[in-house]
């Protein structure tokens, strides 16, 4: 039977986030949705879950982190993608933690720059102007198409 794959995001600042998962699901057979919008959802059907949002003062939106605390199901394979202001590793540590207390699989972890233009970076016109760029696009699909390859064998 096919493998299912999905990627759970929030995308509310400038649609950073957006821009890098659609140009995944442009390429590959994977779903989108939109913790904004979509609340519950059975995950249990799906081999490779992926998580994705912008960084809000060090961590992943709270409305991903409060669909994965409901909706992530034990022992998945999992990965993440972040679009930042400033692409750091503890970016990452929210969802993470989530993940790990279910017994999930991290498989990869994907971190772009993404246009900020939040309190101070306003006045300076924002920082990561432009981001996430062309070359960031194929990178996050070549990122998932590797990991999708690896969940193959
Ligand atoms: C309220 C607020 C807080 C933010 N905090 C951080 C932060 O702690 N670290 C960071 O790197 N970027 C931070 N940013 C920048 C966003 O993470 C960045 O612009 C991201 O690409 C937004 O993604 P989106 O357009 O998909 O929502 C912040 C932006 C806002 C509006």
């Amino acid at each position: 039977m096919k493998k299912k794959s999905v990627i759970v995001f929030a995308s509310t600042h400038h649609n950073n986030t957006r821009k890098v998962v659609e140009a995944v699901a442009q390429e590959c057979d994977i779903e989108l949705v939109d913790a904004t919008k979509t609340h519950t959802k059975d995950l249990s059907e799906y081999e490779l879950i992926g998580f994705a949002s912008g960084i809000f003062y060090t961590k992943f939106s709270e409305q991903v982190l409060k669909f994965a605390r409901e909706n992530l199901v034990a022992n998945k394979k999992v990965f993440f993608i972040a679009t930042a202001g400033n692409p750091i590793d503890i970016n990452f540590r929210s969802i993470a933690d989530i993940a790990k207390e279910k017994n999930c699989e991290e498989v990869g972890r994907f971190q772009c720059k993404g246009f900020d233009t939040y309190g101070p970076f306003k006045l300076v016109g924002g920082i990561q102007k432009g981001h996430p760029t062309e070359e960031e696009l194929k990178a996050v699909v070549d990122f998932y198409k590797k990991i999708a390859a690896a969940d193959k064998d």
